[in-house]
């Protein structure tokens, strides 16, 4: 297998658990990642998942091992949101496509406006102009009219539209299962092999026994395992 390098763009929507879980499992696939976070990703991250990243180029370390653990750490580059003289600015840096998770309807808006205002936006522009794969990971809900036109122009520009949008038939037991989900959908959609997630398999839960529970009523366990009253 070929090593690549793909791109993820985190902002500031909601679902930065998403990011958190994708960058791992393409390390875990055996692929290297670079990572630029918005300025409002940034407080974002800080709100949802209590990670505080330094700033870059103060001297500490990049802070990636305390987020994302060690072994994934040392497959990921991060840069600044403003360092728009990073590799990924730059059509000739090659990579094996560009993710933006989780996506705001700003950055959304921009991208297809043709922004580029900052790394994250500008690494979707090369993807779109080079022909490479653009995956947007937009999160919120309601939809207003704005946000769908903007995900129609970007997928009539060849980006795919990837809602965190979970699907229950793979019958989840967990947060996890229901991240993972979606994780893996956006590995398939690189066309990267993996074992992320479960496949549908066609065949349909038999009819339960009267008096049985029905599964809705069941909690879904928090992703780190913590089980709430
Ligand atoms: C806790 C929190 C959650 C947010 N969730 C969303 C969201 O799910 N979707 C969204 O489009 N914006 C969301 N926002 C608003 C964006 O952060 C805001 O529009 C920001 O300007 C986006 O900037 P960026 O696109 O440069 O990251 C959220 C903001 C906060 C503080």
């Amino acid at each position: 297998m070929r090593v690549k390098r793909f791109f993820v763009g985190i902002t500031g929507a909601s679902g930065h658990v998403y990011a958190t879980r994708l960058i791992q499992a393409l390390v875990r696939a055996g692929h290297a990642v670079d990572v630029s976070i918005s300025a409002s990703g940034e407080k974002v991250l800080r709100h949802e998942c209590g990670v505080v990243l330094p700033e870059l180029g103060s001297g500490a370390d990049d802070g990636l091992a305390g987020w994302l653990g060690a072994e994934t750490a040392a497959h990921v580059r991060r840069f600044a949101a403003d360092a728009v003289e990073a590799p990924p600015s730059s059509g000739t840096a090659l990579t094996g496509g560009v993710v933006l998770a989780p996506c705001s309807m700003g950055t959304l808006a921009r991208v297809v406006a043709g922004f580029s205002s900052n790394l994250i936006e500008r690494a979707a522009d090369v993807a779109l102009k080079e022909g490479r794969p653009l995956i947007v990971v937009p999160r919120e809900t309601p939809l207003s009219e704005v946000h769908l036109e903007n995900m129609l122009k970007l997928a009539r520009l060849g980006g795919v539209v990837l809602p965190a949008m979970p699907g229950y038939y793979h019958r989840p037991r967990s947060i996890d299962d229901l991240v993972q989900h979606v994780v893996g959908k956006v590995l398939d959609r690189l066309g990267i092999a993996h074992e992320e997630s479960a496949r549908w398999n066609g065949e349909l839960e038999p009819v339960p026994d009267p008096g049985t529970e029905p599964r809705g009523a069941t909690p879904v366990e928090p992703a780190d395992g913590a089980v709430r009253p």
